[in-house]
């Protein structure tokens, strides 16, 4: 569960950077054509978001820190500040942001202009790298 806990807390990296490549290139192309390179960065946060929630899943279910601490705190765990923030906040917080990128995503598919395919993504996926940046457990973290 270690390595599985350490492979999670390592993507929030990889996850950060596609987010801001993501962002970065929606902005540059806003003026001109929703081109496939933007394309392609938006699905790479997107996949690298559902790699993270299926670790986090598994997370969930095996670590002291997720279903099991639900079990023994009950509702009590709102008052425990350090498990709520990872059992509770943490969860929470990162469904919210994968929500919103699958939302942004299908939502560009749909679009009928280039303008607003860039829109949608910016507006969306900035939304959702501020969730993520929120409900990351960074005093936790060593590094
Ligand atoms: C963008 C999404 C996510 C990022 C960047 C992220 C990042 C992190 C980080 C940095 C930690 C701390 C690891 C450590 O203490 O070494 C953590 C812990 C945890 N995450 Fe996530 N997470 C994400 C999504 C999720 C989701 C969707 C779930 C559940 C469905 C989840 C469940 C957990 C659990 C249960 C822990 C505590 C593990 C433990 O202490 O044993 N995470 N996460």
């Amino acid at each position: 569960m270690e390595t599985i806990k350490l492979i999670h807390s390592q993507t929030r990296w990889l996850i950060l950077l596609a987010g801001i490549v993501a962002i970065v290139m929606a902005m540059i192309s806003y003026k001109k054509e929703y081109n496939k390179s933007e394309n392609t960065a938006s699905l790479v946060f997107m996949i690298l978001c559902d790699i993270q929630l299926l670790i986090g899943l598994i997370l969930f279910f095996n670590s002291p820190n997720g279903l099991e601490a639900w079990m023994s705190y009950g509702f009590d765990l709102v008052r425990v500040a350090p498990i709520r923030k990872i059992a509770l906040e943490h969860v929470l917080l990162m469904l919210l942001a994968i929500m919103v990128v699958h939302v942004a995503r299908s939502r560009v598919k749909r679009a009928s202009t280039d303008k607003e395919k860039h829109r949608i993504t910016l507006r969306n996926f900035i939304l959702a790298l501020i969730l993520i940046l929120a409900g990351i457990p960074w005093d936790r973290l060593k590094f």
